[in-house]
């Protein structure tokens, strides 16, 4: 198992630049199955999640040619509707996006056992209610639309990214207009849609609602969003530490919830010419309620919780995933004292100690680095391939803003 090997105590300062969103990019990747034309993707992030998911489609016959580091020629003519390979389709929640992109472009698709962060339940009925309203129908685990998809009002109970993301792509390939309801509107749900629009899709928002007209689609080009999450991440390093981070490459607006509850705390934020800073330390409690976009984002949830323990404090309500709490046990054992009750956890402050944690999950343990990056003494996280999955050049960034960290890769003796 690979592991970080983490000396804190030691307050961090400088810029970092973010790099392309994880959750806008491998939604753009699915979406170019959509089209035989050649598509091109930039700003991609050097993640896991997305060389996985150029792998899956590598494998079922699309060509990919990386134009430079982060630039990528997806060509899917020669792609054939096989299963897509069950290991990789297993290792990331975003391959459940190949049920969407191939209806829409063979009319046929395959349920498998999708992957996904398991801090909680990650059912798909709203993906399957998005497809069967389109006109799809299931037999076994294959969904078919032998007739095509068909264009329908979908009126979603709850927003959910990854349905809304689903919804769009079988939408654009649809015949005539579908209305999505209670659609997702997170920076990353926006930037499929100017892709979307790029490769000829007719998408409207209005309110709540997306109105799509599908049409015939051929290839597009789009940059990837910045990476809020990342983005939010380094910055809380920078609190967690006593320090000043700096993040450019993601958009001060997208993080207005997250930054001025922590400036509603007493920390100094600074937004200027694409560079947002913050600083200074919580003078007092945090409520913090997680929402879909524009609320507070239930991806920043753990990583904030895990600072709150190192300043004032807080009540952290998570309103998106309930049981979103699995990291506390591993912050126990760095010193965090808290009480929960259900979606609820109240974190006290606590005087975070140096441990050997092992994370869980890809958010949880980016808690566990902020924790282990400022309790002074040398901290070891295991399972430090889930953090890889979403966090590009990690080791890089964070020692240039003065860290002590190593990764340690499997087998490798580490100190
Ligand atoms: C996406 O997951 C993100 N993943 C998650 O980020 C993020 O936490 C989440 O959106 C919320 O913003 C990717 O984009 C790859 P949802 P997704 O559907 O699409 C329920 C990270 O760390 N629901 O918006 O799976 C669901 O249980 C990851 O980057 C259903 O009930 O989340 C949840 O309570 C973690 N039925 C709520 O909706 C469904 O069919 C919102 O989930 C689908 C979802």
């Amino acid at each position: 198992m690979e592991r970080l090997i983490v000396s804190g105590g030691k307050p961090l300062e400088g810029t970092v630049r973010v790099g392309g969103s994880k959750n806008a990019a491998l939604p753009l990747i699915f979406a170019t199955i959509l089209t035989e034309n050649a598509c091109t993707i930039e700003n991609l992030p050097a993640i896991r999640d997305v060389e996985i998911s150029l792998e899956i489609l590598a494998a079922m016959g699309a060509s990919i040619r990386y134009l430079d580091r982060t630039t990528v020629e997806i060509g899917t003519r020669a792609l054939k509707p096989i299963l897509p390979p069950p290991h990789l389709v297993a290792a990331l929640r975003a391959s459940t996006y190949l049920m969407g992109a191939m209806l829409g472009r063979f009319g046929r698709a395959y349920v498998q056992d999708f992957g996904g962060c398991n801090f909680s339940p990650r059912p798909i009925d709203m993906h399957l209610y998005a497809a069967e309203a389109l006109g799809a129908w299931r037999q076994g685990d294959t969904l078919f639309a032998s007739q095509g998809l068909t264009g329908a009002i979908l009126a979603f109970d709850k927003v959910s990214v990854g349905a809304t993301v689903n919804a769009l792509l079988m939408a654009s390939a649809a015949k005539g207009t579908t209305v999505i309801e209670n659609a997702a509107c997170e920076p990353h749900v926006e930037n499929l849609i100017v892709f979307l629009r790029s490769m000829g899709a007719q998408i409207l928002r209005i309110g709540s609602s997306l109105v799509v007209e599908g049409r015939p689609l051929h290839g597009g080009r789009c940059s990837v969003v910045g990476d809020m999450i990342e983005g939010g991440t380094y910055l809380l390093a920078g609190l967690a530490t006593g320090g000043c981070v700096t993040v450019t490459g993601c958009e001060g607006e997208h993080l207005s919830a997250f930054l001025s509850l922590l400036s509603g705390g007493g920390a100094r934020v600074l937004i200027r010419d694409g560079r947002i800073a913050l600083s200074g330390a919580l003078s007092s409690p945090i409520l913090i309620k997680t929402a879909p976009y524009p609320a507070f984002p239930t991806d920043l949830q753990p990583q904030t919780a895990a600072v709150l323990a190192a300043h004032m404090g807080g009540i952290v309500t998570e309103g998106v995933f309930p049981h979103r709490f699995g990291y506390l046990s591993a912050l126990e054992t760095m010193g965090l004292s808290f009480v929960k009750n259900g979606s609820t956890a109240y974190i006290f402050p606590s005087r975070l100690i140096p441990a050997t944690v092992t994370a869980t999950d890809l958010r949880g343990g980016a808690a566990l680095l902020l924790a282990a990056l400022s309790a002074k003494g040398e901290s070891v996280i295991e399972g430090a391939s889930y953090i890889l999955r979403g966090y590009e050049d990690i080791v890089e960034k964070f020692s240039t803003l003065g860290a002590d960290i190593k990764l340690i890769k499997e087998n490798e003796k580490g100190s």
